[in-house]
């Protein structure tokens, strides 16, 4: 079963409507502790890179409940600048602002799975997904 969510990024305040928003439905799939900080703490960077490098966007947010996997995917997506080299933006200390450089790589450590696709021009969509750990999958 999935269970979708959509919010337009427009603004600075929608960074934290964003963050807001994901901690919650990360606490309706199941998420607790310190994972939901970390859920939201990912969603932030990448909604504020929709706000400071394409003015506008949106996140999409998917709960997954699919048998044993549950989980969040967070697809956000903008049609501004686009990134002409997602491996140079990938790494810690890369920025065309004159910022940490850490919002992506950073965002990548904290999630399960991270996908940028972006093309010069034509916009940007950051995929991450982060799953609950269930019970078996602790087992060493
Ligand atoms: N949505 C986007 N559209 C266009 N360029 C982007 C986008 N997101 C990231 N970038 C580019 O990738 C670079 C690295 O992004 P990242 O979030 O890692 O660092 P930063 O935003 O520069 O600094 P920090 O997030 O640490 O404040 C940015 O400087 C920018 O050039
Ligand atoms: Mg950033």
């Amino acid at each position: 079963m999935e269970d979708e969510h959509r919010l337009q990024i427009n603004s600075e305040h929608d960074i934290l409507t964003a963050r807001q928003r994901g901690r919650e439905l990360a606490a309706d799939v199941g998420f607790s502790g310190s994972d939901l900080t970390i859920v939201a703490t990912a969603i932030s960077e990448i909604a504020r890179n929709i706000v400071e490098y394409a003015g506008r966007g949106e996140i999409v947010f998917t709960l997954v409940r699919d048998g044993r996997s549950r989980g969040i995917v967070v697809v956000a997506r903008d049609e501004g600048p686009g990134i002409p080299d997602v491996a140079l933006a990938m790494q810690d200390g890369y920025s065309t602002g004159k910022s940490l450089g850490l919002g992506l790589p950073g965002a990548r450590r904290l999630m399960d799975e991270f996908d940028v696709q972006s093309e010069a021009g034509r916009g940007t969509t950051v995929t991450m997904k982060k799953w609950i750990q269930s019970r078996s999958a602790r087992v060493s």
